[in-house]
């Protein structure tokens, strides 16, 4: 009879502990937007889950094996970096020239972006695309009397990256300033602003290297200069309709039943905050407008046929055989 007591009792303590789970998850609901790529984590305004993130970024970046995706018209970059606090993102696109290799088939991805997405996706000021062995007929150079006239040849972008530097690394060793200089292609330094799309068909350039400088001051070795695609993002309308979702336990998403670039701001759809079993425009704290009756979370109520399944039933039974 003891044991008996002890098991209602233990069942009556379970079932004053049931509510906890659904306390808990007001309190610190996870959020249903972020994700995590190999050591990435993805965050507002980015996604990798469909309606997730603001619309500007939608259908940008996906995770395959644990490495992070950035897909644009010109092609596929790895992403190294996202760097919130600065909004900026670092690419690494295989196909590029660096310090120790120049690749001059011609099919490297350069950099071009939506029309519609490039007001909020674009290469940072001080990234520097050195096109290598462009045409004399190339898009670059008309208009211009003499063919060095766009070229940045000492490039002060960046804190001192351009193609002066750039021809002492060891992949131009019979480059200009090396061996052979006269059958070496040349390099042709530009900010993005100046070309607006980095399309090596298009300018006919047989490839192209891209670099940046983190560093405060200016680094002069080409060895110390980061290569990748340094690109700066910027959330169209801010962060205020974010900040006020995730602060009332929302995520942030956005209607993408709207087409690409349909809606104004050119991103899409208008943002939605995803709130505990319903969606809001504003946060989750608002009336809801469609009048929709909050739900308890799906994931909830599989916690507590959990609880009942693993631990009450067998209680009950076992206080039923007790007796
Ligand atoms: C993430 O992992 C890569 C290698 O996969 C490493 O190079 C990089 O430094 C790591 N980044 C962080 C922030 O840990
Ligand atoms: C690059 O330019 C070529 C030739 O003008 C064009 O066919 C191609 O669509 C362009 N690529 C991108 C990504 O814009
Ligand atoms: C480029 O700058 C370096 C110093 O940073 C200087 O030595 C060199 O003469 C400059 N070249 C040209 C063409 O101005
Ligand atoms: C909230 O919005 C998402 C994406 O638009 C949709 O899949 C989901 O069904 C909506 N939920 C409710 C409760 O309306």
């Amino acid at each position: 009879m003891h044991l008996q007591c002890l098991m209602i009792n233990l069942s009556l303590l379970l079932l004053l502990l049931l509510p906890l789970p659904f306390l808990l998850s007001a309190d610190s609901p996870v959020n249903a937007c972020r994700s995590f790529c190999g050591n990435l984590t993805i965050d507002y305004p980015f996604s990798t889950r469909r309606g997730c993130g603001h619309s500007a970024f939608r259908d940008l970046l996906f995770c395959i094996e644990e490495t992070l995706m950035l897909h644009i018209p010109s092609g596929s970059y790895r992403v190294l970096d996202i760097d919130y606090p600065y909004q900026s993102l670092t690419l690494h696109d295989p196909s590029m020239s660096t310090c120790d290799s120049l690749v001059r088939d011609g099919k490297a991805n350069g950099f071009v972006v939506e029309r519609w997405r490039s007001h909020f996706l674009h290469p940072a000021p001080d990234n520097v695309f050195m096109l290598i062995g462009c045409k004399p007929n190339s898009p670059l150079f008309q208009g211009f009397p003499s063919k060095n006239i766009p070229c940045l040849r000492n490039a002060s972008v960046g804190g001192g990256v351009g193609c002066e530097d750039y021809y002492a690394c060891p992949a131009w060793e019979f480059g200009p300033g090396g061996g052979g200089a006269a059958a070496a292609p040349e390099c042709c330094a530009v900010g993005f602003e100046a070309v607006r799309m980095i399309n090596l068909s298009r300018l006919e350039c047989e490839g192209y290297s891209s670099a940046y400088s983190l560093a405060p001051v200016k680094v002069s070795s080409p060895h110390e200069w980061l290569y990748g695609i340094r690109v700066d993002y910027s959330v169209p309308g801010g962060y205020e309709f974010c900040r006020a979702c995730e602060a009332t336990g929302g995520a942030c998403g956005h209607d993408d039943s709207v087409g690409v670039g349909e809606g104004d701001g050119g991103g899409g759809g208008g943002d939605i905050c995803f709130c505990q079993g319903w969606n809001s425009t504003s946060n989750c704290d608002a009336v809801d407008s469609s009048g929709a009756v909050r739900r308890i979370s799906s994931m909830n109520a599989i916690f507590t046929r959990f609880l009942v399944g693993v631990f009450i039933m067998p209680i009950i039974s076992l206080g039923g055989a007790m007796s």
